[in-house]
């Protein structure tokens, strides 16, 4: 433990400088405009693995962005562990919300702030160090590989391939990953479960054209209205999904399990007062820790049509669009879930309307088993580092790759995740506090010494 906090005291100025390094390109998947920084990005991360004693390190191309990978074996009759992560940020807009610019990183009050801060540079970089320590520490136990990828925030669309063509490589006894978050500082957490993902695209096309409202308004669908009225009608008046068949197959946990969720430490009115809301909003009958862990949800992530420029102007639009995504739980197949939104949302569209609906990607559910050696040694060396037994609960974001780990390589994942769900991920002012950054350098080493020593 001393060797560890001695070697990241005497390397903290440097351990911060590279992660600044790393977070001033503006590696945004989404955006074609930035692919040179994306790849560019992935080149740095290699020169880093390689600097920190990796061997075989690789910028594997896919079709989209590529995959880096790396690796250190020093006995192969020892556990191996793949360490996952992503390169790749969100967008920054609205980029006018940001206090200081999201691809120059600034230190305020004990936090970086940057766009991929915590998602997931900050965190796959702890990794990176905590290698880099045990390999001038000569502390390394087993054996590491790691497979940091450039598509998470768009899908992990060539990662899939990547796993398949690649068993022999990636083969692992774990899969640990850093890109969830924990409760508090205070109260060290791990996560136990990710939700699925079916994300949907809708159009609702009235008229051929743009109308004068005045003229036509009153005799012909406006889409923006029917399109208001169809999403609303997507919960009823508890807050339940009203899509036949959402529910079917949803696990149930017992009474014990949801008590011992509810158990963990959780305040609502600091919640609220964060969000500056008078109220929270969600299913009957559930708890907030249960709405954003265990039960599936709908949301609307964006909705647009008709005049939205300065001033006004009287249209009944022609069009009217929304993106909406949909949280699922295990029990939940995204495919299906897909084709059931799909079906019913054509169906309840009055015949003023046409309605098309596209599924975007989407992903399963995933829980990890937390009476694995991994799960033990994650939770041991979280309890060593901050001094408190880390909860365990359950994420409301989904990591769509980490089942198929399980299908393809029939490995198990461990959620070892650093940041705060108020770290505004995705959204403006990203942060992670280097007090995190720093614990979490601390934490991984001491999971490997568990880890090597629990498969013994
Ligand atoms: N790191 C997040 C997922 C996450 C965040 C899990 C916080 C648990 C707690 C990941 O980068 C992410 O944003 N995933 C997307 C899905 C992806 C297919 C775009 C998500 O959850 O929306
Ligand atoms: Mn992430
Ligand atoms: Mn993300």
């Amino acid at each position: 433990m001393q060797v560890i906090k001695n070697y990241i005291e005497q390397n903290k100025a440097r351990f911060l400088d590279e992660l600044f390094a790393l977070l001033r390109f503006p590696s945004i998947s989404a955006d074609p405009k930035y692919k040179d920084d994306v790849l560019n990005t992935a080149e740095f991360v290699a020169e880093k693995l390689k600097e920190a004693g990796a061997d075989q390190v690789e910028v594997c191309t896919t079709d989209g962005y590529p995959i880096v990978y790396g690796e250190k074996i020093i006995d192969r009759q020892l556990p191996t562990v793949l360490v996952y992560g992503h390169y790749d940020v969100q967008p920054p807009d609205p980029i006018e919300l940001w206090h200081t610019p999201p691809f120059e990183p600034t230190l305020r009050d004990g936090k970086i702030y940057a766009r991929g801060a915590c998602d997931d540079k900050g965190q796959f970089y702890m990794h990176v160090k905590a290698f880099e320590l045990m390999m001038q520490t000569g502390s390394l136990p087993c054996n590491i590989k790691f497979m940091i990828e450039g598509e998470e925030e768009v899908g992990s669309d060539n990662l899939g391939k990547f796993v398949a063509q690649n068993h022999e490589r990636l083969k692992a006894d774990v899969v640990l990953i850093s890109d969830t978050s924990m409760l508090s500082m205070e109260t060290p957490s791990l996560e136990t479960g990710l939700r699925g993902l079916a994300y949907m695209e809708v159009e609702v096309q009235g008229p051929n054209r743009d109308l004068h409202s005045g003229v036509y308004g009153g005799a012909v669908a406006n889409p923006a209205t029917i399109l208001c009225q169809m999403i609303a009608s997507l919960h009823d008046e508890n807050n339940h999904i009203t899509i036949p068949g959402f529910y079917d197959n949803v696990a149930v946990l017992s009474d014990a399990e949801r008590k011992a969720l509810n158990e963990a430490p959780f305040d609502l009115e600091a919640y609220k007062k964060d969000l500056e809301i008078e109220d929270v909003w969600g299913e009957a009958g559930y708890s907030t820790i249960e709405r954003t862990g265990i039960r599936p949800t709908l949301e609307v992530n964006g909705i647009w049509g008709g005049y939205t420029g300065p001033g006004a102007k009287t249209v009944l639009p022609a069009k009217a669009n929304a993106k909406i995504s949909m949280r699922l739980v295990p029990g939940q197949d995204w495919q299906r879930i897909s084709d059931l939104f799909k079906e019913h949302f054509e169906k309840i569209a009055p015949k003023s309307v046409k309605v098309s609906v596209v599924a975007h990607h989407g992903g399963a559910p995933y829980v990890t088993p937390v009476d694995s050696v991994a799960f033990k040694a994650a939770h041991n060396a979280i309890e060593e580092a901050f001094g408190k037994e880390p909860v365990p609960t359950r994420g409301g974001g989904s990591i769509p790759i980490v089942a198929l780990f399980e299908e393809e390589l029939g490995i198990k994942t461990v959620l070892m995740g650093f940041g705060l769900d108020s770290d505004n991920l995705h959204s403006p002012n990203e942060k992670y506090d280097v007090f995190n950054y720093f614990k979490g350098i601390e934490t991984i080493p001491l999971f490997y010494k568990n880890f090597a020593e629990l498969s013994q």
